[in-house]
């Protein structure tokens, strides 16, 4: 077994501007006043991992894994230690990072390929494969600022997998998504597993550690405080983060915030065009968390009709059973089935509970326009 991620006393510090509170001619004045403060995002990490090692990296929100693992992949410098690597690697960093939304699923392979070092030729062997993985070939020459995130996940894993990396690297991408696909890419890290490639693997799904990891790293504000079985790991992160879901999951089969299911009061889903429709959203979480609610319509044939402000919704979960309560007022859309995809997102925009097809709206239109949309036109000879 050789060591293919070597990481020796890596330090990151951001700087982070705080404005004081200023009238606005003391800040005409002296607009550079305010202080800077160094923040420490992680603190002297040391680790190694083998090839042939599936390692997991749990810690709460904010706790520094997505920073370590941009550290890992070259995507932030760090401030002080080292990160040697050996073999090539392939990342699946937060949502978001990676893809160049006003491209098409298409140009995003190849120019996601340009960066691991591929020829157009070596992308064109593999497209095929890459489309047929991610199920999404009705939408690869649609651009990507449309995708859903569970679509948009697809297709990155699919790229991922498929450019024959030494090294996979994956940040909790794999709550996203239905769980038939979910299942699929757990699948595929198993077959990495038997083929001997390394993989670190950031989530907040206890089983997923325990399904596939072979050692787990704990991180806590910046510092490593496990590293180590996955069992004992789980156990630390547990004791240490979830004091009070300890109770909830003995058995540590749940992710930390979940998505359970939509209802509507009355049971029904129907509405008739230009009605308004309540749904509840039931969330269930181990801790209490902040973050912000997101909502995704699509159509039945998959076109994205609107998705809410991921930073315009803000919900604060207590431990244990949360609602979220949505009003569609005075819906414009006409005839059709509407998937309604529902999530939670941290303050970076990272997805951590998702649910795809969480509902499906069947909307009745009476008139004859025609389309998705209702915009109620008036039409007049001048
Ligand atoms: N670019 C940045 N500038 C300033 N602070 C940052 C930046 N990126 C992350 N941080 C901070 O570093 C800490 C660790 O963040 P992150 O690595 O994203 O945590 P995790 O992935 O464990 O949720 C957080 O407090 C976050 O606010
Ligand atoms: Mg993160």
């Amino acid at each position: 077994m050789t060591t293919v991620i070597d990481v020796e006393d890596v330090s990151k510090q951001f700087k982070i501007h705080h404005e004081r509170n200023q009238s606005l001619k003391e800040r005409l004045l002296h607009p550079k006043a305010g202080s800077t403060e160094l923040f420490n995002a992680l603190k002297d990490i040391s680790f190694s991992v083998s090839s042939d090692e599936t390692v997991g990296i749990l810690g709460h929100n904010g706790s520094g894994k997505s920073t370590l693992l941009k550290c890992i992949c070259g995507v932030l410098q760090p401030t002080s230690g080292q990160i040697r690597l050996r073999g090539n690697l392939a990342a699946l960093l937060e949502l978001g990072a990676g893809f160049q939304t006003e491209l098409s699923g298409r140009d995003n392979v190849y120019l996601y390929g340009a960066m691991l070092g591929l020829s157009k030729r070596s992308v064109d062997a593999i497209f095929d494969d890459i489309v047929a993985f991610s199920e999404i070939e009705h939408f690869i020459d649609t651009q990507v600022k449309f995708y859903s995130s569970g679509m948009y996940v697809r297709l990155a894993f699919a790229v991922a997998v498929n450019v024959d990396p030494d090294i996979l690297v994956v940040d909790e991408v794999l709550a996203v998504g239905d769980e038939r696909f979910q299942a699929k890419c757990v699948d595929r890290i198993r077959t990495f597993q038997e083929e001997g490639r390394s993989i670190l693997l950031v989530t907040h799904q206890a089983d997923q550690v325990r399904a596939l990891c072979d050692r787990a790293i704990v991180l806590d504000g910046g510092l490593m405080i496990a590293n180590g079985p996955v069992q004992e790991s789980l156990r630390i992160f547990r004791e240490h983060l979830l004091e009070d879901a300890v109770e909830h999951d003995r058995a540590g089969h749940q992710a930390e915030v979940a998505i359970d299911s939509v209802t509507t009061p009355s049971g029904s889903f129907d509405v008739r065009s230009g009605a308004s429709i309540h749904f509840d959203v039931h969330i269930s979480s181990h801790t209490a968390y902040s973050g912000n609610f997101v909502m995704e319509l699509f159509t039945r044939s998959g076109m994205l009709v609107s998705r809410s402000d991921a930073q315009g919704s803000p919900v604060n979960l207590k431990p244990g059973a949360n609602q979220v309560g949505v009003d569609l007022p005075n819906l414009p859309l006409l005839d059709g089935v509407y998937d309604v995809n529902v999530g939670v997102v941290d303050y970076h925009g990272t997805v951590i509970a998702w649910k795809e097809q969480a509902a499906s709206i069947q909307v009745t239109y009476a008139g004859r326009e025609g389309g998705i949309v209702e915009l109620g036109a008036s039409i007049q000879q001048l």
